[in-house]
């Protein structure tokens, strides 16, 4: 059900654009070359959830080396509004704990607005811990 984005097409970046609409009004249309950019990046994968063949959710693990060791980020999880609440989001977040075990990293974080209850459920369910830091933004 979970799966590996390798190999971009156009049917992808429709259902994937669906998909953002639901996570961020704000967003830049999602197009092919975007994809393609994140595919041959080392330092993102993009994880699909599929039922029936249709992509319903999507992950981007983000993994990056700094001089105090590897470390990964789980950004942009979002699950079909027709579908949540039957594991899916759930099935992602434990795929992407899964690669980056794999890549050893010594953490993994995320953020999520204390707004997004479900998310936020979900991320403790799974074993992650709130850690006492501000998180910052500069919008450029
Ligand atoms: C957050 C989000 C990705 C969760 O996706 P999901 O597929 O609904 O997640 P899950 O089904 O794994 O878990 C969500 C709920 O379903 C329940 N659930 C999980 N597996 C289940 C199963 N097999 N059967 C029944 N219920 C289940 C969970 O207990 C949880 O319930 P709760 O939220 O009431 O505690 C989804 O709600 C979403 O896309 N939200 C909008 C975008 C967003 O907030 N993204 C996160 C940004 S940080």
């Amino acid at each position: 059900m979970v799966e590996l984005l390798t190999e971009p097409t156009p049917d992808i970046v429709a259902a994937l654009g669906g998909l953002v609409s639901q996570l961020s009004t704000s967003a830049p249309p999602l197009s092919l070359a975007m994809l393609e950019q994140i595919v041959n990046s080392p330092a993102t994968r993009l994880l699909l959830a599929r039922h029936d063949g249709d992509v319903v959710g999507a992950l981007t693990l983000v993994l990056y080396a700094i001089p105090t060791g590897l470390r990964g980020r789980i950004e942009d999880v979002v699950v079909d509004r027709a579908l949540r609440g039957r594991g899916v989001g759930a099935a992602l977040t434990e795929a992407a704990i899964e690669l980056a075990r794999a890549t050893d990293v010594r953490t993994l974080d995320l953020s999520s607005s204390p707004a997004r209850e479900s998310a936020n459920r979900l991320y403790r369910r799974l074993g992650f811990a709130a850690r006492d830091s501000v998180v910052y933004r500069l919008q450029p």
